[in-house]
């Protein structure tokens, strides 16, 4: 089967910078992103690829190149949905807010309506896609929608989930340690498994090219950011450890990371993982596992989630019982906001946290982030519905000036780990902060040593 015409529903951080390196590395193929949010839609195809909606390094040359070639954005669902032989959904899948499940499972209601208008608008056979990270046998309830319509069509239901991060997004879509793939293990299955195998192989190499069945697939994507987290979780756990017991964790990181079986990456301490992912997905499996009624293990997996509050709550307290135990009035100044480097992704960032418990104290905050901007800071704050919107606008500013930022500040925190805060000339903002002037590195990112000597009293994640 070949494929010639491809599908994408939803334009997120997922769908755009996916489909823009399929749509590169396929030039025969046309890539069609689509989603109901216009203005979405409208960044993606302003004619200065520098607006596009979501920055990752390297996705706009990617769009420079392939845009009008064969990627297109568009709000037309119905239309792009009729053209494709494969159908992607690539729609958010949140934790729920409401109802059975609240604050755990994952709200489905945007992949069901996808399946929805797929079963309305579909004349002819339709390959579709699970994208989006979905609880284990989510395929089941796409394949009973798109069974129902009664008009003939042949659908075959793959899942097929992503693994890149983001800030790395481009980098991890070229050149990946794996694509999974999962499907039925009959013939039609097995045919629709080799036609998305066909897409991939035009960049990445055959082997790195994983066919599972479809539970399996659905699984391993939780598994995975399960395990990531874990380890997030476990280094951040002996992080106290070692402030309490003269241990340095980057050392304790090192030693254990040069065990093969352990291995360095994602060792690295800090004030708590954030992101769109992480928690909700762990949430998901916890919710999964109690359904199933195995209570062991949604405890065991839930205690990542318990660990990473307990990290980001320890971090601000810190900051309060430090200060003297009261910030009330005392200007903090925060670097950084998204909830890693290199995104302006901020969901789930372990700063709103932060900030919200300082502002519970009555400080006074001042934002920098290199890519985040003042009314994503204040809709952030405004969500957690702490205090009025009112409230959070006096307590909170923004500036792209660090000078500015840190002037006459209590304390600077490091919330998020840009390189540029390793370029700031900190004798300059030391020479312009209240005195003691304090930092507190919830990134490690600093030069401990360095800081000390203009005078800081300075802090990091488990170093004392
Ligand atoms: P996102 O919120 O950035 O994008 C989703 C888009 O889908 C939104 O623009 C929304 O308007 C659109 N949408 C929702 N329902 C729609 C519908 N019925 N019709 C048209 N458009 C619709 O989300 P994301 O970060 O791209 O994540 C998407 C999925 O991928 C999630 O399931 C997530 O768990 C998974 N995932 C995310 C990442 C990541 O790093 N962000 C990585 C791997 C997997
Ligand atoms: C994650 C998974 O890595 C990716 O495979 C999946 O597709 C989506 O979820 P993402 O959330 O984009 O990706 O970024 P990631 O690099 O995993 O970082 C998640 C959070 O953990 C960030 O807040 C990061 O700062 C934090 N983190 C990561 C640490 O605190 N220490 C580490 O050692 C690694």
């Amino acid at each position: 089967m070949k494929i010639t015409n491809i599908c994408c529903i939803g334009a997120g951080y997922v769908g755009g910078p996916t489909m823009a390196v399929i749509a590169k590395h396929n030039p025969d193929i046309k890539v069609t992103v689509v989603d109901m949010n216009a203005a979405r839609i409208a960044a993606w195809n302003d004619s200065d690829v520098n607006n596009i909606p979501i920055y990752e390094p390297g996705l706009s040359d990617i769009v420079a190149e392939t845009r009008g070639r064969n990627l297109f954005f568009s709000t037309d669902v119905d239309q792009a949905i009729f053209d494709a032989e494969m159908i992607f959904i690539s729609v958010n899948t949140p934790t729920k807010t409401y109802g059975k499940g609240k604050g755990m499972a994952s709200d489905l209601k945007y992949i069901e309506l996808c399946a929805r208008q797929i079963a309305h608008v579909a004349k002819d056979d339709k390959i579709v896609i699970e994208k989006s990270t979905l609880p284990v046998r989510t395929a089941q309830t796409i394949k009973s929608i798109l069974k129902h319509t009664g008009n003939g069509v042949q659908y075959q239901i793959l899942s097929n989930p992503e693994f890149l991060a983001e800030g790395t997004a481009i980098r991890d879509l070229e050149n990946p340690d794996r694509v999974l793939i999962g499907g039925d293990h009959n013939e039609e299955g097995q045919k629709a498994i080799d036609a998305l195998v066909k897409i991939y192989e035009a960049w990445i190499p055959k082997e790195k090219i994983l066919t599972t069945n479809v539970w399996s697939s659905e699984l391993s994507k939780l598994t995975a950011n399960a395990f990531l987290a874990q380890r997030v979780s476990s280094i951040n756990a002996i992080s106290e450890l070692c402030e309490v017991t003269g241990a340095d964790v980057t050392e304790v990181a090192r030693s254990i990371g040069m065990d093969s079986r352990i291995g360095s990456k994602f060792l690295q301490a800090s004030v708590g993982f954030g992101g769109s992912c992480f928690q909700k997905d762990i949430l998901n499996l916890v919710y999964i596992a109690k359904s199933y009624g195995l209570t062991e293990v949604a405890d065991y997996w839930e205690q990542v989630i318990i660990m990473n509050d307990y990290q980001k709550t320890r971090f601000a307290h810190n900051i309060i019982r430090t200060l003297y135990n009261t910030v009330s009035g005392k200007k903090i100044a925060f670097l950084g906001w998204a909830f890693k480097k290199d995104t302006n992704d901020t969901r789930e960032s372990a700063a709103i946290y932060v900030a919200d418990i300082l502002l519970n104290e009555q400080a006074e905050l001042m934002v920098l982030d290199p890519k985040v901007d003042k009314e994503t800071i204040y809709a952030d704050l405004d969500y957690l519905k702490t205090r009025a919107p009112e409230e959070n606008r006096k307590l909170v500013d923004v500036s792209s000036d660090p000078y500015e930022v840190c002037k006459d500040a209590h304390a600077v925190t490091i919330l998020t780990e840009w390189d540029e805060f390793n370029t700031y000339d900190w004798q300059k903002i030391f020479d312009n902060m209240k005195k003691p002037a304090f930092v507190f590195d919830g990134r490690n990112l600093l030069d401990a040593i360095k800081m000390k000597e203009i005078g800081f009293m300075y802090e990091s994640i488990g170093v004392r």
